[in-house]
């Protein structure tokens, strides 16, 4: 927490509390407060604060009170009313100490509301947007009762078979790291302790973007390098924005797991990066130091997550077990205990829980009438933020925007199916309350234009993969199959686009597809969807691709069928409403992509800012003995930053200040952005730069910074970009932050391969 959010916590706190003896240290003084607190308490009490249970099955909530009172847990995840955390809190309130209970929730991309996933998000590249998203699933977790968030997720990912893809903010360290700060400050807002804020527990620490194959909970084996400059700066930005709590990964770096990783937690989190808050174990990680084959057993595994540094334990019930018997015999230090104790203290003292445990909670006679009242939902923002999340992939013959007149076929396995509107993670999400494609053309329609709405086919027709969805969901089914045989779904669609002037399809991946334990071997559309998109170009209508996913796909046989391509994620509660917007004109879309889409699955990994290699392959100029496959072209089928709009832009005439900077300089590029369209439209213009000659290769370009511009028709602007210092240095083979002199190239462009170019030297 920054000083001045202490500042103002210590103004607003009441002198009195209801906490034992607090005469040696009143309330205002967080360390002596803690620290007297910490001295009456006993051993199991201790222990108990380290326990972080979820609430479902496992436990009746009798029990769970009953554990509460005795002392025996810190904190709950899981529970998404107040009147749920009430009498949990209660219990807390009678146990010896009355140490308060928190209450926790992965609230990733909305909390009733639900907006676009993260990888949405961040092809926004909207940072008002993405703080609007942070400051409303906070200010509706907040008032359902809970304290703490674990989100933001910034695991860089590059490998789009990783399910978890859909979660994060995609590939470029800078973009993941600017919204990771952005998240951090809008869940927690002034302060954790205000009563509309979220504590937030930046995930997954560290590099569990980075699993091997893509396959979920695979281990991590990356050089010190890659770790500093790609993947460890959107964590470190979080915890310089003042994020409360760290997620521990489950994965293992460079063959030790993070949960028993010294270096990590000791060593660069708190010693390094100065980190004052609360680590938590992701679930079941403790008992997993066994099977990781670092722990011969649940003991071990106990005493090598305390001593490497994790506080709190989720779902965990080793830490209960077994370090009262590893403390008395001297294999864990009372030291081990009392840090791990002090930071679970002190979060909740951020959280402004010790000066009022019901601070979220509130009083029950205020309780909402209807928790799942449709005027809780915060639908304008999901409906402006999820339709700047879209990004236009192809627009042939200016397909689109669609005129509101004619018929309309409207097809597909996600046209109608709220549940997929919300993707994964949806937090306290109601799929009725989510606006599905079709019911987004029904409202921005009404009756200028007919709608033939026909399924087409059903999301995969591999019985296998479709009983793995459904398991994925414990309360109803995730995909509801049409029992009807293939070729009659597809004819039924293909007679809705005979009888239409265009023909919209929305396909991809159910939700599931890209979730936690959801890695693919392939990128492409389901055969199922695929036949179905191959009957309807046969009917020569125009087809316009509406595609719903959570990872890059590859497309490179789409695109030859579609005359447009519009990329749509899983894009929230207003998902319909903010799609039919843009199909029909009413917004100019304006997202770039936050990752790269390959053009199949064998390219992968594929990101732009890969290293300068020694043999590089020359787009145009094919031959041997280049970095290339063979097969099919090479490059990506859509590059990072890529992203049409219904307006053109164009870049011209990119200057810098000087041709030549002395070492802490900063220095200005311009370039003059003009709309050359006919519509007033928004696009992000983006600054990379690339270290041409250094002690080790580097990237052969690195986004430094972007701007997100709207333009009239015809309107010119130049805009202006600093270079500063910082953006030169780099992690060099001695692990130092430095720039090295030599020659940069500035590029700028509006995706990450179409640039102008300009170079400087640092002296
Ligand atoms: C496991 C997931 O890996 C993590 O992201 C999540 O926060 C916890 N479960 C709690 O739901």
């Amino acid at each position: 927490m920054n000083k001045l959010c202490l500042l103002g916590l210590v103004v607003s706190l009441a002198s009195q509390s209801a906490y034992a003896d607090t005469s040696a240290a009143p309330l205002q003084d967080k360390q002596a407060f803690i620290a007297n607190l910490i001295k009456q308490m006993t051993l199991d009490e201790k222990i108990g604060q380290l326990r972080l249970i979820s609430i479902g099955p496992e436990m009746p909530r009798e029990m769970i009170r009953k554990e509460i009172a005795a002392g025996r847990i810190g904190g709950t995840f899981n529970s998404i009313t107040r009147a749920e955390n009430r009498p949990m809190q209660d219990a807390a309130a009678k146990s010896r100490l009355k140490i308060p209970m928190f209450f926790a929730y992965d609230v990733i991309h909305g909390h009733r509301t639900i907006f676009p996933i993260s990888l949405g998000l961040a092809a926004s590249w909207d940072m008002d947007a993405i703080a609007k998203v942070g400051r409303v699933s906070a200010l509706e977790a907040a008032s359902d009762g809970i304290d703490m968030t674990f989100a933001p997720m910034v695991d860089i990912a590059r490998d789009p078979r990783w399910g978890r893809t859909s979660e994060g903010f995609g590939e470029d360290t800078y973009l993941v790291s600017r919204i990771s700060k952005v998240m951090v400050e809008s869940f927690q807002g002034q302060s954790p302790a205000a009563p509309t804020s979220l504590m937030a527990a930046v995930k997954h620490f560290a590099l569990y973007g980075a699993v091997e194959g893509g396959r979920d909970y695979n281990t991590v084996d990356m050089s010190p390098t890659k770790m500093f400059n790609d993947y460890l700066p959107p964590y470190r930005a979080a915890i310089d924005a003042g994020a409360g709590g760290v997620m521990v990964a489950l994965n293992s770096i460079n063959g030790v797991p993070a949960t028993s990783n010294t270096w990590l937690m000791n060593d660069l989190l708190r010693k390094d990066w100065g980190f004052k808050g609360v680590t938590v174990s992701d679930h079941g990680a403790i008992t997993e130091l066994v099977r990781h084959g670092v722990a011969r057993d649940g003991r071990e595994a106990a005493k090598l997550a305390i001593k490497a540094g994790i506080d709190l334990s989720m779902n965990d019930s080793l830490y209960g077990e077994e370090l009262a018997s590893l403390l008395k015999a001297g294999e864990v230090d009372q030291a081990d205990i009392d840090n791990a104790v002090r930071e679970v203290l002190g979060a909740k003292y951020d959280m402004g829980l010790f000066e009022d445990p019901y601070r979220r909670i509130g009083k029950a006679s205020d309780d909402p009438a209807d928790t799942y009242a449709d005027s809780r939902l915060h639908r304008a923002e999901a409906r402006d933020v999820a339709r700047r999340s879209l990004v236009l992939l192809e627009n042939r013959k200016q397909t689109l925007p669609l005129k509101k007149a004619g018929t309309i076929a409207l097809v597909g396995p996600l046209a109608d199916a709220p549940i997929d509107m919300m993707g994964s993670w949806a937090a306290a999400g109601r799929p009725h309350q989510s606006i599905t494609v079709r019911e987004g053309m029904r409202q921005v329609l009404g009756d200028k234009a007919k709608v033939i709405y026909a399924k087409g086919s059903n999301v995969t027709h591999d019985k296998a993969i479709l009983d793995y969805l459904n398991f994925l969901n414990f309360d109803a089914p995730e995909i509801v199959d049409d029992p009807r045989p293939a070729a009659v779904l597809i004819d039924e669609a293909v007679k809705a686009a005979k009888q239409s002037d265009v023909v919209v399809a929305v396909v991809g991946e159910s939700r599931g597809m890209s979730h936690e334990s959801s890695s693919r071997t392939t990128l492409e559309i389901p055969a199922a969807q695929r036949e179905l998109i191959k009957a309807l170009k046969a009917t020569g209508k125009p087809l316009v691709l509406v595609l719903m996913n959570g990872r890059p796909l590859s497309l490179a046989w789409e695109r030859e069928q579609a005359d447009a391509i519009l990329e749509t994620w899983f894009s929230g509660t207003e998902g319909g409403n903010a799609i039919a917007d843009v199909l029909f004109g009413d917004y100019n879309p304006s997202g770039k992509l936050a990752i790269t889409f390959p053009r199949s699955v064998g390219q992968i990994p594929m990101y732009y800012n890969h290293l300068s290699i020694g043999r590089p392959f020359t787009p145009g100029k094919p031959g041997n003995y280049t970095s290339q496959y063979f097969e099919e072209p090479n490059g990506p089928l859509y590059p990072f930053g890529y992203g049409l709009s219904y307006s053109d832009f164009s870049l011209s005439n990119l200057s810098l200040s000087s041709k030549t900077v002395k070492q802490g300089q900063d220095l200005d590029a311009s370039i003059v952005v003009k709309n050359t369209g006919k519509r007033d439209g928004e696009t992000v213009v983006q600054l990379y730069l690339q270290d041409v000659t250094a002690s080790m290769s580097r990237p052969i370009k690195e986004l430094k910074n972007f701007h997100k511009v709207m333009l009239k028709a015809g309107e010119e602007r130049t805009l202006h970009f600093t270079i500063k210092a910082d953006d030169l240095k780099f992690y060099n083979g001695q692990l130092q932050w430095a720039a090295e002199p030599g020659e940069f190239r500035v590029q700028v462009g509006l995706d990450s391969q179409a640039v102008q170019q300009q170079s400087f030297e640092l002296l």
